[in-house]
């Protein structure tokens, strides 16, 4: 199959066929189509689109291109994904949460890389915490305490490890085909049976606008209907950073903070919205899932969850107990308003640069963390502020050097007016 042809046909608008496509994917793992050419089809792609069974094919290739995980003896597993937002900490509840259920939860994630976060480092921020295991270590941990959260092995879905990195730095990733085949390719291959999905939408996520969040959420759920999952999910509000902390060891403390008070917050109700999509296929009884999750919850079993989940992992017993106990290593250094009024707006994408800047997500793959950097907001949207109030709490080795030159631009990222604004639900729609 001549790669230009493949290039030709969809610059002129083209469905592609299987064999090209498979085709294409082959190329891209075994390095026999320059990446020139790769990043001219994906311009192409981005530009003139793809057809569903285009998506579909190319999600296939890509989850074909590597190996799966299996969970022996584990006809039901329930995975999770969010098309990411600042201080998403969800996973962190989510999986103790619905694994103190009774169900088992499978889920395959990240690191962080420009200013998106990643819930491996999250984990990680814990002394003694590796999240990096093989296939046999996956079932053991499977069986062991019902839930995994581990980073992917090299050999999942290569061919979007490869077309990843190339979408990053060619344009090319804002396009509903490439990330549908891109995550779907990668969810396939996972362990999951069930999938749920956490769509955002608003000023700091990948679709801006609800229809394109409607089209992004359809488009992962058919095809993950015929890659042979059972889907399920939400739209959901992404208009300030998710709860109060952004970094990794901060975040967390906040996640500790829910597993044990369940604080009323837009992150609960969006994490319960989650959670109860996956008891619901074991459950339908919607009255006895709600209270199952409370009881996890008030019994002490979701942060049992945790605890068993770090300890596998290799946490050192005393950061796991200073974590259970709520304890910060550090004080967090204030940054406080200048004026009075009503918080209308916070820069989530302008509070994750910071972060980074802070040590807390990395700009090239091989940059080390500080874990305990990033922030605590204490005022969030809507909240009423007074001049002298803090805004935030800055952590990290770095927060006084860094605020010294920096202070001025974190109440530039809070907009505050002179009137108070509705909060609207952050559920915004059913998958
Ligand atoms: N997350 C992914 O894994 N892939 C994309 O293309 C976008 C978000």
């Amino acid at each position: 199959m001549d790669m230009l042809q493949i290039i030709e046909a969809k610059k002129r608008g083209s469905e592609l066929g299987e064999s090209e496509i498979e085709a294409w994917v082959r190329g891209v793992v075994d390095e026999s189509i320059p990446l020139y050419q790769s990043a001219s089809l994906l311009m192409a792609i981005r530009l003139n689109g793809m057809t569903f069974d285009e998506t579909w094919l190319l999600t296939r290739a890509m989850a074909n291109s590597g190996d799966r995980v299996h969970y022996k003896g584990f006809p039901v597993v329930v995975d999770k994904h969010s098309t990411g937002g600042v201080g998403d900490k969800v996973t962190l509840i989510l999986a103790p949460l619905v694994a103190a259920c009774g169900v088992p939860v499978a889920m395959l994630s990240g690191r962080s890389l420009g200013f998106t976060g990643g819930t491996i480092d999250k984990f990680e921020s814990i002394a003694g915490v590796t999240c990096e295991f093989d296939d046999l270590t996956l079932q053991r941990m499977m069986q062991e305490i019902g839930w995994v959260n581990a980073q992917p092995s090299s050999r999942i879905a290569p061919a979007d490890r490869a077309l990843y990195a190339l979408r990053d730095v060619t344009g090319t990733v804002d396009s509903i085909p490439l990330i549908t085949a891109s995550i779907m390719s990668k969810k396939m291959c996972g362990g999951g049976t069930h999938l749920c999905l956490d769509v955002k939408c608003g000023p700091g996520a990948f679709m801006q606008n609800f229809d394109d969040a409607r089209k992004l959420a359809s488009s992962l759920k058919q095809v993950g209907i015929l890659g042979g999952l059972k889907m399920a999910g939400v739209i959901s509000r992404m208009a300030e950073p998710l709860g109060q902390a952004v970094g990794n060891y901060v975040e967390m403390w906040e996640a500790v903070r829910y597993l044990t008070e369940w604080p009323k917050t837009p992150l609960a109700e969006l994490v319960m919205a989650l959670a109860d999509h996956m008891l619901k296929m074991y459950m339908p009884d919607e009255e006895k899932r709600a209270a199952m999750l409370m009881s996890a919850i008030e019994s002490g079993a979701a942060i049992e969850a945790l605890r068993r989940y770090l300890d596998f992992c290799g946490g050192d017993v005393r950061a796991i107990d200073q974590l259970m106990s709520m304890e910060l290593t550090q004080e967090g250094v204030a940054v406080t308003s200048t004026r009075d009024g009503f918080v209308n707006d916070i820069d989530g994408y302008g509070l994750a640069l910071c972060a980074r800047e802070l040590g807390a997500g990395r700009i090239t793959q091989n940059d080390r963390i500080d874990p305990m950097a990033g922030f605590i907001l204490e005022k969030q949207l809507a909240d009423e502020v007074k001049a002298g109030d803090v805004l935030l709490l800055v952590y990290g080795k770095k927060a006084k050097s860094w605020l010294s030159q920096n202070r001025e631009r974190i109440p530039a990222l809070f907009t505050i007016g002179n009137s108070a604004i509705d909060k609207a639900s952050i559920i915004l729609d059913e998958v």
